[in-house]
């Protein structure tokens, strides 16, 4: 008899249950209208939610306490939908920001809410679908946000309908209008974003969006628009604020654009806008905020902007300004960030800088100014934290008991004339974190001082002056570049958090022991190259999986290889002029990402592996100069696609040249852009970096950067290489340099070696060559080295503008006749004479300025590269002009 009990006891909860469930659910029907909770479910039913954002939307519960549902607090009626995907806050929490979109279809159900006056589906990803018509039935709409939802196809006109929306966002989605007469309709719309649209063929753009009579912000950035040239009415516009023209192809700032007395904000960055800036911008004076930046603008500052004393933000940078900055900048009392970088403008820094109290972000980097600044010029600039001003002539030399009036955290002054003192005034800046000083002309002891500041910089850029002593910690978590200093000692200390260490070009010494043993890294970049390091390099690589490019050239290093370092996925790895020895060893295979292998000028051995060509596939430089490798050159080397220069000069190989050489693609194409090259460059704080490389061009080394991407070679002077020289070498029409001197080759040199057109230094001296130049090599028109002395060579030299340019010494030690030669030729073209060998090799002295000039032809932006084609200061080249120009070259 003891069972009825529980059971009963068992009912009675069950009935209270389901009473209270009664009694909560009548609650919350007094907010939750039923006919909208099921269209809600409805609508989730048919999304995919990946990461169960909507988990609080089950039957019968209450939809107003669900997530992203706004109810109207008293009649109930869903109000806003807010389903949003949440932004990632940073890099750590990307995954579960892309599982937390929303995908699937959009269920007309939400037809069932009837006073929806908010609907948020930004950043989720309907892929591929169409935003739905239906929306242009939500009547009550008066906002509608899908920017960045990854919708598709044309927008649909019906969203016109939509009388009472304030803010329309489609912005950042796949969508394309051929016309904007739809939009007449929103006569209540304040905030119009279709940002990405292509709206190229909306011509009517401007006509439309300007009639809107409440509209307060525009944003068609990267539309496709065209300036509309007939002449508009903006009567009713008076009340645009915002305006985002940006990435668009106007060529010319619109004039109806002046006639928006009310613009607060204006951005026409990257709108390829040519010619002068205009001198309107006094009429729109309630101006804040100016963006006119990467465009073509090549007129001075005109004054008129100089009146805009309510303008905090003025970027006019990446153009193509010229002459001063005028003194009346001073008038721009509210400006808080100004940037007038990278472009022409010369003169001096204004007086009248001192000003501008409400500065905190000065750039004015890469220009022409000159001149002396002094400490007027930061007089009132108090509130001053970003000052970006290098590469430009000036000098700054200010007491040394100058202490700042601001607290900046970002000085850039490289290029600067600072010396010959280190800066005093650092001490007295306490935020800072970023500081590039480099070749500022400062010539002194590295004062301690500096090393004991309390702040941890992020950024410390010191190469390129004259700094001594010894460093013994290094306070930077990310970047360091000392190159071209004269510092001695033992290597710095450094934080496990630094990414890039840059050593180069100075007298570091001792072992690689405590740097690369005592501690795991984060490094990615290490170059310690031209310093006076020697021992061995220690096998501790296993703490240092980030490794990618390394740089230990020139030094002392003795002692093989350490295996640990092909457990690394290096991009480069430069060990050239050391005293190394031993066997490539097979472990490199496990380094399939090399895009640069120096080893050259070393005392390594063995022969060349034939799986180089399968694991190192990425390689673009393998240079193995100046070693001991004998045996064959293997088939399997072939096939390294994107190898541009190959050289194996200086050892003892022998065999015959492969005719496969011809599948070396890299060097068989005149049609190369140096972004084409992969690995050869990447980015770091908005700079791109190239990785550079020593190459022997022309019996002369140099170093090449930004353009190490176009230089194509192949050297394989100064071996036991047999047998004639393939003609299928001729297919590599790419090919800049070639040279197969000092070896043992016989036969004919192939006639087809004239089409390499494009060849500027071909050395096939000291061989055991016979016949004739070809004929064809008068094709040769951009051949500036030439030696084909010392072989067996007979008959006529062939006439062409530049085989009659070069010395004697270039055809000494043959059979050979006609100009340049004084030996005049037989009628059978045998020459009765070889002529005199008294001149100097003046004539075979590399002239890399024609190379490049021809490079340029061919590549079409020569004058883009010219002034960075070699690398002055040090290990790397920073190009961010380059890429920057190069960027708009493109656009052109
Ligand atoms: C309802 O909302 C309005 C405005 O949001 C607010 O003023 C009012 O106090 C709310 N009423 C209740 C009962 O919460
Ligand atoms: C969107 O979804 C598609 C298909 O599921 C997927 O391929 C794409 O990577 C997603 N895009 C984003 C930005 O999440
Ligand atoms: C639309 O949503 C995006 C992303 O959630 C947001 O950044 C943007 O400001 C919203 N647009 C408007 C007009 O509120
Ligand atoms: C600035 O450059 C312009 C040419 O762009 C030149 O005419 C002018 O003399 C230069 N001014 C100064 C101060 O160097
Ligand atoms: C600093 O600001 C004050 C007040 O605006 C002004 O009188 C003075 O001339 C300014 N100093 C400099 C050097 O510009
Ligand atoms: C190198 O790359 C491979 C394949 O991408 C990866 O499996 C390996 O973990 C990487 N090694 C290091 C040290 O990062
Ligand atoms: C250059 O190469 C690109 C592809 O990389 C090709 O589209 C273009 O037609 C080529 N141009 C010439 C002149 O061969
Ligand atoms: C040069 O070539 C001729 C044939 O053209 C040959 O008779 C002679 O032996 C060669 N001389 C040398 C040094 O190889
Ligand atoms: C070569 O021929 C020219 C005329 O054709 C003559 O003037 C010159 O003296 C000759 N030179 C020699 C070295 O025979």
């Amino acid at each position: 008899m003891t069972t009825p009990l529980p059971i009963s006891l068992f009912h009675f909860l069950l009935l209270i249950t389901s009473i209270c469930f009664t009694i909560c659910d009548a609650n919350s029907n007094l907010l939750c209208i039923q006919s909208e909770r099921e269209a809600l479910l409805k609508f989730k039913n048919h999304l995919i939610d990946p990461s169960n954002r909507l988990s609080s939307w089950v039957e019968g519960g209450d939809c107003c306490k669900w997530i992203g549902v706004v109810c109207h607090n008293s009649t109930g009626h869903v109000h806003q939908l807010q389903l949003a995907a949440p932004p990632p806050v940073d890099f750590a929490e990307w995954d579960a920001y892309r599982q937390s979109k929303l995908e699937g279809k959009i269920n007309p159900s939400l037809l069932e809410l009837k006073h929806l006056s908010t609907l948020d589906l930004s950043n989720n990803n309907f892929s591929s679908i169409h935003i739905p018509k239906f929306f242009g039935l939500l009547e009550s709409l008066t906002y509608l946000n899908l920017s960045q939802a990854q919708f598709q196809g044309a927008i649909p006109h019906n969203l016109g309908n939509l009388s009472k929306l304030q803010y329309l966002d489609l912005g950042g989605n796949d969508l394309k209008s051929k016309s904007l007469q739809w939009v007449s309709g929103l006569s209540s719309l304040q905030y119009l974003d279709l940002h990405y649209a292509n709206l190229h063929k909306a011509t009517d753009w401007v006509q439309v969006t300007l009639k809107l009579p409440s509209l307060l912000e525009l944003h068609l950035s990267g539309c496709g628009l065209q300036n509309d040239p007939s002449p508009i009415s903006v009567n009713s516009s008076k009340s645009l604020v915002v305006l985002d023209l940006s990435g668009n192809s106007l060529s010319s700032v619109p004039k109806w654009i002046f006639s928006l007395h009310g613009l607060v904000s204006i951005y026409l960055s990257g709108s390829s806008l040519v010619g002068p800036i205009p001198d309107y911008f006094g009429n729109t004076s309630f101006l804040e905020l100016l963006d006119l930046s990467w465009n073509y603008l090549n007129s001075s500052i005109p004054n008129s902007l100089y009146s805009l004393n309510r303008l905090q933000f003025l970027r006019l940078s990446q153009n193509q300004l010229q002459g001063t900055i005028s003194s009346a900048i001073g008038n721009l009392s509210s400006v808080t960030h100004l940037d007038v970088s990278e472009n022409q403008l010369n003169g001096t820094f204004p007086l009248s800088f001192g000003r501008l109290e409400s500065l905190e972000t000065l750039d004015c980097g890469y220009n022409l100014l000159e001149g002396v600044v002094s400490e007027t010029h930061f007089y009132n600039l108090t509130r001053l934290t970003t000052l970006a001003a290098s590469q430009n002539r000036l000098r700054f030399e200010p007491n040394s008991s100058w202490i700042p009036p601001f607290q900046c955290e970002r000085i850039e002054l490289g290029h600067w004339h600072l010396g010959p003192k280190f800066p005093q005034w650092l001490k007295f800046q306490k935020n800072l974190s970023y500081l590039d000083i480099s070749d500022a002309g400062i010539s002194d002891v590295m004062p301690t001082w500096f090393l004991n500041l309390p702040t941890r910089f992020e950024y410390l850029n010191l190469s390129s002056n004259q700094l001594r002593g010894e460093i013994s910690y290094l306070n930077v978590s990310n970047f360091v570049d000392l190159c071209s200093n004269r510092f001695i000692g033992p290597l710095p200390r450094v934080l496990p958090t630094l990414k890039f260490l840059i050593l180069s070009n100075n007298s570091f010494s001792g072992s690689l022991f405590e740097l690369l043993c005592n501690s795991s890294s984060r490094m990615e970049v290490l170059y310690i190259d031209k310093n006076l390091i020697s021992g061995d390099i220690p096998d501790c690589f296993n703490h240092w999986q980030d490794l990618e490019i390394l740089n230990l050239g020139s030094n002392n290093l003795i002692g093989k290889i350490p295996p640990s370092l092909w457990h690394l996925n290096l991009t480069m790895l430069n060990l050239r002029n050391n005293r190394m020895f031993g066997e490539l060893p097979s472990t490199l295979q496990n380094s399939p990402y090399l895009v640069i292998l120096d080893l050259s000028e070393n005392h390594f051995s063995g022969s060349i592996p034939a799986w180089i060509g399968d694991k190192l596939s990425n390689l673009v430089i393998l240079s193995l100069r100046s070693n001991n490798f004998d045996g064959h050159i293997p088939h399997k080397i072939c096939d390294l696609q994107f190898l541009q220069n190959l050289d194996l000069a200086r050892n003892n190989i022998s065999g015959v040249i492969p005719k496969c050489f011809n599948n070396f693609s890299a060097m068989a194409t005149t049609n190369k852009t140096n972004k084409e090259v992969h690995g050869l460059s990447w980015n770091l704080y908005g700079d791109s970096f190239s990785l550079s490389a020593i190459l022997v061009l022309k019996g002369r080394e140099d170093k090449y950067g930004s353009i190490l991407g176009l230089v194509t070679s192949m050297d394989l002077s100064t071996n036991s290489l047999i047998g004639e020289i393939p003609k299928e070498i001729a297919s590599l029409v790419g090919l800049l340099s070639l040279n197969f001197s000092g070896n043992l080759l016989t036969g004919n040199i192939p006639d087809s070696i004239g089409n390499m057109e494009l060849m500027e230094s071909l050395d096939l001296s000291m061989n055991r060559l016979i016949g004739e130049i070809p004929p064809s090599f008068s094709n040769l028109n951009f051949l500036n080295h030439f030696n084909v002395s010392y072989n067996n060579l007979t008959g006529q030299i062939p006439t062409s503008t530049q085989l009659q340019s070069f010395e004697n010494l270039s055809y000494m030690g043959n059979h050979l006749c006609g100009p340049p030669l004084t030996m005049n030729c037989t009628s059978k073209g045998i020459p009765t004479y070889i002529a005199n060998n008294g001149s100097s090799s003046e004539g075979s002295k590399v002239n890399w300025l024609y190379v490049s000039i021809v490079l340029g032809f061919v590549m079409g932006f020569w004058a883009v590269v010219a002034p960075l084609f070699f690398i002055r200061s040090c290990s790397i080249a920073y190009y961010r002009k380059l890429d920057h120009i190069c960027g708009k070259l493109y656009v052109f």
